[in-house]
């Protein structure tokens, strides 16, 4: 049996068996799935808000982590035991049969529940970074800055001599130097941003907290908007397009990737690999519960809090 966790009614999931797969051949991989996380992608594919449609015939899961339990012929480079993450969605079931290229590996040693958390949230800020024009000795502001995506885009940006300027919308313990989201948003930038030119923004707020984080950037500056969590359309003072220069782009990562092509994928996972290496995770990780209790583990994700919530595979 794989059991396996698919679309249902908007705003629910079913689970199903799906087919066992089959015994690798070639260059495919058989996975047995470890540990999967509930993703705000996963969340809004659930309630049909999500940008891109999804198979309705296909498990849920936009990112997970699981064990080689057999290759095909073809496949030199990896052995039964060994940590992968598929980079492909579908990884809320208990096995996985994909090809080679479908899949990242992990050293050895690698926690599977931090290497489950890692397919979505890195390569966002790394390309967010490269896409935001965001050059060594300048600011960088960014809201959510509570999320995991805005924990990367401060790990990758301290390597890249760039100051960020973290934005919350209420205070949080663990982030005392953040700045509240609030009018007067625009001075305290500058004053936290040492002099340097704030010369991007990454929004994933939307609604009237982009024209916030718009009138902090420096002039020609760039807003990329990447998320909708306030539910709104963005405002934003047109002025700051026509006399400061601005610009406000949107992104998304399944177009950010494909515009890389097979080989910059590669490169660019390779460098990330790279970097857990030198300086592994420790994402926190609220709830773990198992397949069966789905909906509770749905119901949990919605409700906002510190670490992601995530399913035991394995079970
Ligand atoms: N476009 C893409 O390809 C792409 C890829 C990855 C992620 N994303 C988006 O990036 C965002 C962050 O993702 P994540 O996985 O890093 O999130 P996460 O770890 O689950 O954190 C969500 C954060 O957003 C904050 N938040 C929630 N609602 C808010 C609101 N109305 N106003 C201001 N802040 C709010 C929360 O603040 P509190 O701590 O105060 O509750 C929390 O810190 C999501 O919107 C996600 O959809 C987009």
């Amino acid at each position: 049996m794989n059991c396996a966790v698919l679309p249902g009614e908007k705003g629910h999931v079913r689970l199903a068996d799906a087919p066992v797969p089959s015994s690798p051949s070639g260059n495919e991989v058989l996975v047995g799935m470890a540990y999967a996380p509930i993703n705000p992608a996963d969340l809004l594919a659930i309630d049909g808000r999500y940008s891109f449609d999804l198979p309705h015939d296909q498990p849920l899961g936009a990112e997970g982590a699981g064990w080689v339990e057999a290759v095909g012929d073809a496949v030199a480079d990896l052995r039964p035991g060994d940590l992968v993450m598929p980079l492909s969605r579908g990884n809320w079931c208990a096995q996985r049969l994909l090809p080679r290229a479908h899949l990242m590996a992990l050293p050895a040693g690698f926690d599977s529940m931090q290497a489950s958390m890692l397919r979505i949230n890195p390569p966002t800020a790394h390309l967010l970074l490269r896409h935001s024009g965001v050059r060594p000795g300048d600011a960088l502001i960014q809201n959510g800055a509570g999320s995991v995506v805005a924990h990367w885009v401060r790990t990758f940006a301290a390597r890249m001599d760039i100051r960020i300027i973290d934005v919350v919308r209420r205070p949080h313990s663990a982030m005392s130097h953040a700045l509240l989201d609030g009018d007067d948003l625009a001075e305290r930038a500058r004053a936290a941003s040492g002099g340097r030119p704030i010369r991007a923004a990454l929004d994933c707020v939307a609604g009237t907290a982009t024209g916030r984080l718009a009138s902090c950037l420096a002039p020609g500056g760039r807003l990329m908007l990447f998320g909708h969590l306030s539910g709104e359309p963005i405002q934003v003072r047109s002025q700051l397009l026509t006399g400061g220069g601005l610009s406000i782009v949107g992104f998304s990562l399944r177009p950010a990737e494909a515009a890389l092509g097979a080989e910059g994928l590669h490169a660019m996972f390779g460098e990330l690999a790279e970097s857990y290496a030198a300086d592994p995770p420790s994402l926190p990780v609220r709830a773990i519960v198992p397949l069966s209790r789905v909906e509770e583990g749905i119901a949990l994700a919605r409700v906002g809090g510190s670490g992601r919530v995530l399913f035991d595979l394995t079970q």
